[in-house]
């Protein structure tokens, strides 16, 4: 089950993190806190769809190894769920609750980036800083080590996708890119965080924009309201201004 091995490295680094930190014995238990929803909500906000429910036989089969294999002594880890409910004001809060009572050391998932973000930010100042773990928040901009020092993010980053599209279009020369992809604000400004597409395109044209020679353009749709008619003008737009090479994510 990669998914929980990928959460029980986690605990074993932020508890070695968090007992290295100390010069004296460890505090325990380590107090996890784990901020998801209860609904999956939409896409927009929740791309991977995460919740509480989903996670929590996680967090007990990783627990379970990390007593079995005397990882830490049993009991010497705290999780604690909070429903964050895809809010950038209730998730962000309930963190700094528990720090205000600290009850936190590490804290775990915030899967809406906008409510990840400014945590992932703050942390550093709460006590000797807290770290932040996600396996969602592939975002380019998150990569930031000035700004984001303590967020660990599991799965890697959009840059990985980046770094591919970049090299495939070396070794084929591609110079011209189009982007075309799904984000709400083709539907005109509405109060709503950038589309999980936009972000990953995002990432490519940060290193391509690296590199004098190519040009891009960029189209967005709505994919609740985009035609069979508007993706055809789209897809004739990108064959004249690109390389005529179709890329899909
Ligand atoms: C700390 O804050 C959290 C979140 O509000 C709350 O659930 C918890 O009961 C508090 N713990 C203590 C010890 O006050
Ligand atoms: C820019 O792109 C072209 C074509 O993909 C490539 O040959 C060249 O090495 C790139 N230049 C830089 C500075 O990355």
């Amino acid at each position: 089950m990669i998914l929980s091995d990928v959460l029980l490295l986690s605990l074993v680094i932020s508890s070695s993190s968090s007992s290295s930190s100390s010069a004296r014995s460890p505090h325990l238990p380590i107090d996890i806190v784990v901020g998801l929803p209860h609904e999956e909500g939409d896409r927009g906000k929740n791309p991977f769809l995460l919740t509480l429910a989903k996670s929590k036989p996680v967090f007990d089969v990783a627990l379970e190894d990390v007593y079995h294999y005397k990882i830490l002594p049993r009991g010497a880890l705290k999780v604690t769920f909070e429903n964050s409910a895809l809010s950038d004001a209730v998730g962000p809060q309930k963190m700094i609750e528990h720090y205000c009572n600290k009850t936190v050391d590490a804290i775990m998932g915030l899967p809406y980036v906008y409510a990840l973000a400014p945590i992932a930010r703050i942390s550093k100042f709460w006590g000797r800083g807290v770290p932040v773990f996600t396996t969602t928040a592939l975002v380019d901009e998150l990569g930031d080590r000035n700004e984001f020092p303590l967020l660990t993010r599991m799965m890697g980053s959009y840059k990985s996708l980046g770094k591919l599209v970049t090299r495939i279009a070396e070794r084929f020369e591609w110079q011209h890119y189009f982007f075309m992809f799904n984000d709400e604000v083709a539907r005109g400004p509405r109060n709503k965080g950038r589309s999980e597409c936009y972000f990953s395109l995002s990432a490519i044209k940060n290193l391509i924009m690296n590199n004098k020679t190519s040009t891009w353009n960029v189209k967005m749709f709505s994919e609740f309201e985009a035609n069979r008619e508007q993706y055809r003008i789209l897809l004739s737009e990108a064959s004249v201004m690109s390389n005529c090479k179709f890329l899909e994510f």
